[in-house]
């Protein structure tokens, strides 16, 4: 089997969240925020939506963080509608985590170029191939492969479950993304059969026009979030997911800092860092497609007008809520149960 074959040859990018003149902006918070309230609703956010998303979960006592974080604070909280902004994996997590609360998207076609590269079928069937192997997903992927896996991981604790299961004598099937699985393996020595996906975003990041930026800079700390190619990866200082980047950044002493992964964690990393300088990671060189630009177009979906639209839409527009078949909905809580009680462990340890 091709790995490689599955990722979408022609993916078509949509369209971003409305455009909004200031006085619009205005407008929206005040009604989304009344809303909020109404319905005892909050906005979770993950760092790579827009400026003015985040700023709105932050002022409406919402939640911005990684994809690890919004799945363990929308199941503590005790709201019963949350809006998820991100891309339709974290929406579908939250429904799994939370069967009982209502789950909300600006749009549920804010999809991720990871999941889109790892059908739900083919993987079953690649994985029938290899029963002796503990399947392994990255949270950027649907229910249906979530629940075909033994566990999910996040960026932010990929290794240390590798590290536990390689210890334990296991051999992997890892998927989808080609390069965090890359990165994993180089680390942890694990038997990885590797799916060969990519994030659209980070694949872009070019390590000859990095090198070039590096030399005109070379006092910056230069921090990479995984999903990136390796010879990016080598480069960097900090490897790490959008929230430990963002502590890195902060810890590091230099006042200069190049980051590659997604424009959004400007937001918070300016918020972080207000005397840095701030420098995002070339997309152009050599073979650039420049498509993405350091910016995930699914994740700009997610605006205030969407926003408004998910709280005041009807329940059976099917435009906005998140629903995901229960079988597979249990399935999936079992692997993401692995995860969340790894993750308690884990910091019960430091
Ligand atoms: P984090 O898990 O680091 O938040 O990254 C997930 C991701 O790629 C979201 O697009
Ligand atoms: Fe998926 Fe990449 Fe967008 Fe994250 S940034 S949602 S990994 S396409």
């Amino acid at each position: 089997m091709n790995l490689s074959s599955f990722m979408p040859k022609d993916l078509v990018y949509p369209k971003a969240a409305a455009c909004l003149t200031e006085e619009e902006k205005k407008d929206y918070i005040e009604k989304i925020s009344g809303l909020l309230k109404e319905q005892n609703a909050a906005v979770i956010a993950h760092y790579y939506c827009n400026d003015d998303v985040q700023a709105l979960a932050e002022s409406t006592g919402g939640f911005i963080g990684d994809s690890l974080e919004m799945a363990k604070w929308g199941k503590k909280s005790s709201f019963d509608r949350l809006i998820v902004c991100g891309v339709r994996f974290m929406g579908e997590t939250a429904k799994i985590l939370s069967p009982e609360k209502t789950i909300l998207m600006p749009s549920l076609k804010a999809e991720c170029s990871l999941d889109l590269g790892c059908p739900a079928e083919e993987f079953s069937e690649f994985c029938d191939q290899h029963p002796n192997r503990t399947v392994v997903v990255y949270a950027n992927t649907s229910a249906a492969v979530k629940a075909r896996a033994d566990w999910v991981v996040t960026s932010s604790i990929a290794i240390q479950v590798v590290e536990h299961l390689h210890s334990l004598g296991k051999e992997l099937i890892w998927a989808p993304d080609r390069h965090l699985g890359s990165y994993i393996e180089r680390l942890t020595g694990a038997d990885m059969l590797r799916w060969q996906a990519h994030c659209v975003v980070h694949d872009e990041f070019k390590a000859q026009a990095l090198e070039k930026l590096k030399q005109m800079h070379p006092d910056a700390a230069v921090l990479v979030h995984p999903e990136s190619p390796a010879a990016v990866v080598e480069m960097a200082d900090v490897v790490g997911s959008t929230s430990q980047l963002l502590k890195a950044a902060k810890t590091l002493p230099n006042s200069k800092l190049i980051v590659a992964t997604d424009s959004g964690i400007f937001y918070k990393l300016q918020q972080a860092c207000p005397d840095k300088e701030l420098i995002i990671a070339p997309t152009q060189g050599e073979g650039a497609t420049c498509k993405s630009c350091a910016h995930c177009p699914w994740m700009a979906m997610n605006g205030l007008k969407e926003i408004y639209e998910a709280l005041t839409a009807g329940q059976d527009t099917g435009l906005h809520e998140v629903h995901v078949d229960e079988e597979i909905r249990v399935k999936a809580l079992n692997s993401l149960n692995r995860l969340l009680d790894f993750s308690e462990k884990l910091a019960g340890r430091k």
